[in-house]
């Protein structure tokens, strides 16, 4: 049997979890061992992520994970907030690849902020962002300059492996897709980005058939929200990968909505929805579970290759939206559409499976 180590997390982390295990239960049998991470392992054990908590993920087939974090530990020390424990976990899995994709359901396309003549030409593309390396990794410090004023600085660096490995991941998911990789840098002023491009280029070689764009990241901000149909695989480091990926989220509809996989070189990823933990509304039966449970699909998917199963579990989540189905963070008044909570927006998925 499978064994899935659950990190249920802060905030609206256990309600989105509770409900995806719920869900995964209807499709398959599965050992879930519950582990804790970020807010809550700080409040209980004084760190973001106990080394036992990283020994279990590491000894689980796949490690699902709600949201950590929250204002309570805002002012927390660096080394003891619950971001730590969820960079020591990406690091600890080395999961060096985070697939987020943005699609439109068709039953959202009201829901999509974009003007409708971009809207409807489609809007499905992924974003393979590199998640265990650059500034994020780098050595983060404060210091005093010579003449005496304080000063702050983060490292940005990439070794070639760390390059060439997210590359081939992109490329291989073109290659099951449109065939398009647009590698996403700052080449015109960071020397990361100019030695990112060389590499990309060289790993292109190996696949002939995808055609490479290369945009400036500032760029490429701008022309997901002008022509994001154009997009089909978008691969770029650490922070830019971050940032695009909220902007991304929005553009279809509800950050929400939006499951990522994290992948490294075996098959035991790490499954999380790209929203944080929301805490102005935790409690309150109104987060939106669709995010975790298409995280939950993944993981049937990439770590399991349980395609049927995945399947399932995507077109449940497709017919409840078809008939209206909407929380709060999706819903848009309007003829056939009701307004219903997170454990109902649960419900009625599983009644589908
Ligand atoms: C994300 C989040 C995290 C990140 C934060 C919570 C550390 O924004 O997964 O996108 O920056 O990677
Ligand atoms: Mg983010």
């Amino acid at each position: 049997m499978k064994k899935i180590a659950v990190i249920p997390g802060d905030g609206i982390g256990p309600e989105v979890i509770g409900a995806t295990l719920e869900v995964l239960e209807r499709v398959g049998k599965f050992e879930f061992k519950s582990v804790a991470m970020g807010g809550n392992a700080i409040d209980k054990y004084g760190d973001p992520l106990p080394a036992e908590s990283l020994k279990i993920c590491q000894d689980s087939d796949a490690t699902l994970l709600g949201a950590v974090g929250g204002p309570k530990w805002d002012n927390q020390p660096p080394e003891k907030r619950p971001e730590k424990g969820l960079l020591g976990i990406r690091a600890g899995l080395k999961v060096f690849a985070n697939i987020r994709p943005a699609k439109i359901f068709a039953p959202l396309a009201s829901a999509c902020p974009l003007r409708k003549d971009i809207a409807e030409k489609g809007i499905d593309f992924i974003i393979v962002r590199e998640l265990t390396g650059g500034i994020y990794f780098g050595e983060h410090k404060y210091f005093t300059t010579p003449e005496g004023e304080r000063a702050a600085s983060d490292l940005m660096q990439y070794s070639e492996h760390e390059i060439r490995r997210i590359a081939h991941v992109a490329f291989k998911m073109a290659m099951g897709r449109r065939k398009i990789v647009t590698s996403v840098d700052k080449a015109n002023i960071l020397n990361t980005s100019r030695f990112w491009r060389e590499i990309v280029e060289d790993v292109a070689k190996e696949y002939p058939e995808v055609k490479l764009n290369h945009l400036y990241v500032d760029n490429a901000s701008m022309q997901l929200i002008r022509v994001p149909s154009e997009f089909d695989v978008i691969v770029t480091e650490n922070t830019f990968g971050d940032i695009l990926s909220d902007e991304a989220s929005q553009i279809v509809g509800s950050i929400g909505m939006i499951p990522s996989a994290s992948l490294g070189e075996d098959n035991r990823g790490l499954y999380e929805p790209i929203h944080g933990s929301a805490p102005d509304i935790a409690g309150q039966d109104k987060a939106n579970p669709i995010g975790t449970i298409l995280a939950g699909a993944m993981m049937l998917r990439y770590s399991f290759a349980m395609n049927n199963e995945a399947d399932k579990i995507e077109n449940a989540v497709d017919s409840v939206l078809r008939e209206g189905l909407r929380t709060p963070d999706i819903f848009v008044k309007s003829e056939g559409t009701k307004l219903i909570t997170g454990s109902q927006m649960k419900a009625a998925i599983i009644e589908k499976l």
